[in-house]
């Protein structure tokens, strides 16, 4: 979707349908400069300016009938405001996006919002704008996107420039977005960095690829037990924006399983194509380097993905087999299916000997626990860190991808002992994203600040959300912007 700042008059002439103009209304608090009958419409329809909330009506203009479309941004002084005016953006976007209209005229002039007010309606609109048919070739005329732009008139002077950097936040969430719902026989670790390579060409971050025998003569036995049972050789990527700031760079780490069957210890048919997703995590990463770079951040970060598949085969690990990590500590894997952490494992040392981070958060779709606890409401938060933790709680809030912490412990770490080996790879029956997360802490350097995030529950829709349709959700790239933002930037 094209998003266009313009201050000529919408073109009517020689359209076919009515064209929509859109109107933000603050809740209670209908424009007095509306044509009564609108105003009438409005108030027996309910609409009364909630947040998301949608009204249209047709009137006529001069010669032409005009489809007014009123926008509910809530209150004006609610603390929320921004995700407010969000979906305020996101509502239009959802009516209009295959309703036969191309264009759609945001028609802003006498409202008092500000850029950023404005910059918040659109990155909502465009966000909930974004779907992917590439898959779909027998869709109905009017099933097809047919809104292209969006034409902002009346903004504020530097509303444009606000927008610029929203606007690579939404370039990244929707990168994120189609590498989460590509299918697994077209998204594999070499086609994920085939993807980023090309899509990073140009914005100035520098990737590293390590192929199989490049994470054999490092010693990446655990990345690498997890892959052989794949004809997909394993990747690991890395990408590194310097846009300025620390020397020390903060590391961003994403679990990229970009298919998870279990392997030996396979999963259950059903539902067995979300393990497609599995990789939301490494997406995640990938997004918010984009996103970083597209805006030109003033900070120094390096994204990286542990790219497997897990499949069963003759080849396959088995349970209760040994293998050796990059940190030289051992594992037994009790089950081929816990086999994110095995992969961030030797992502995290690889991470922390080449990149010596400030601090390090990791992301991965890791537990089905953590759906359990959390539904797709919060992402889970485990750290060493409390002033990490507490930046990511703050990033979570602001973005609206919010993050719930949970505790660790000596208690907790003793579950993955094992008696043949350093450490299992998986706990009891109880406590499960827990041990997980233990399981990670094992790997990562004393004093090394670090977050690691389950984010299971919230990569994927079942149903539309605020600035989502179902499907893949783009869950994280958001909140590592955030944090950038807030942490090393201001
Ligand atoms: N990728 C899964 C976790 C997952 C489950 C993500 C559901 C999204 C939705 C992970 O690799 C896994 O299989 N975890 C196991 C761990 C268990 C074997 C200790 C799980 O959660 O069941
Ligand atoms: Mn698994
Ligand atoms: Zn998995």
């Amino acid at each position: 979707m094209q998003i266009r700042f313009s201050d000529a008059p919408a073109e009517t002439a020689g359209s076919l349908s009515p064209p929509i103009i859109a109107r933000i209304v603050d809740q209670d608090a209908l424009p007095a400069d509306l044509e009564p009958v609108l105003i009438e419409a409005a108030k027996a329809t309910r609409f009364a300016g909630k947040a998301g909330q949608l009204f249209e009506g047709f009137v006529t203009r001069g010669e032409n009938v005009v489809r007014v479309a009123l926008a509910g941004a809530g209150e004006a002084a609610a603390k929320d405001r921004s995700s407010a005016l969000e979906k305020a953006g996101a509502a239009l976007t959802a009516k209009y996006l295959a309703s036969g209209a191309t264009s759609l005229t945001l028609d802003l002039a006498g409202s008092a919002l500000s850029a950023e007010d404005v910059a918040a309606v659109l990155l909502g609109a465009r966000l909930r704008g974004w779907r992917m048919d590439a898959y779909r070739t027998t869709l109905k005329p009017e099933q097809k996107v047919s809104l292209t732009e969006i034409v902002v008139q009346g903004a504020p002077e530097d509303a444009e420039t606000v927008w610029q950097g929203e606007a690579a936040l939404a370039e990244g969430v929707e990168f994120t977005r189609t590498l989460v719902t590509e299918p697994a026989n077209v998204l594999y670790p070499e086609s994920f960095v085939e993807r980023c390579q090309t899509r990073f060409a140009g914005t100035g971050v520098e990737l590293t690829v390590l192929d199989e025998p490049a994470m054999q003569a490092l010693g990446m036995g655990a990345l690498l037990g997890v892959s052989q049972g794949s004809v997909r050789p394993a990747r690991m990527l890395a990408m590194v924006w310097n846009g300025g700031g620390d020397a020390k760079p903060t590391v961003f780490v994403g679990k990229g399983v970009t298919f998870d069957t279990g392997g030996i210890s396979l999963k259950q048919p059903t539902g067995m194509e979300d393990m497609k997703w599995d990789m939301g995590g490494a997406g995640a990463v990938a997004g918010a380097m984009l996103a970083l770079a597209l805006r030109g951040a003033k900070a120094h970060v390096v994204g990286i993905c542990g790219l497997v598949e897990n499949m069963p085969d003759a080849n396959a690990q088995r349970p209760g087999d040994v293998v050796t990590s990059m940190s030289g500590q051992t594992v037994e894997v009790i089950n081929t299916d816990a086999e994110g952490r095995l992969v961030l494992c030797d992502a995290l040392t690889w991470a922390q000997r080449t990149y010596a981070p400030a601090r390090i958060v990791d992301l991965a779709t890791l537990t089905g626990a953590i759906i359990a606890a959390l539904a797709n409401e919060y992402a889970g938060l485990f750290s060493n860190d409390e002033d990490l933790a507490k930046d990511l709680t703050a990033a979570g809030e602001n973005s609206g991808e919010r993050l719930w912490r949970f505790p660790m412990g000596p208690a907790y770490d003793k579950m993955i002992d094992s008696p043949i080996a350093d450490m299992k790879n998986v706990g009891g029956r109880y406590g499960g994203s827990i041990t997980a997360a233990q399981f990670i802490q094992r790997f990562i350097d004393k004093g090394t600040p670090w977050a690691h995030l389950d984010i299971a529950g919230m990569v994927w829709a079942e149903k539309s959300g605020a600035t989502w349709d179902k499907g893949a959700t783009g869950y994280g790239v958001r909140l590592l912007d955030r944090l950038v933002r807030d942490t090393l930037e201001s």
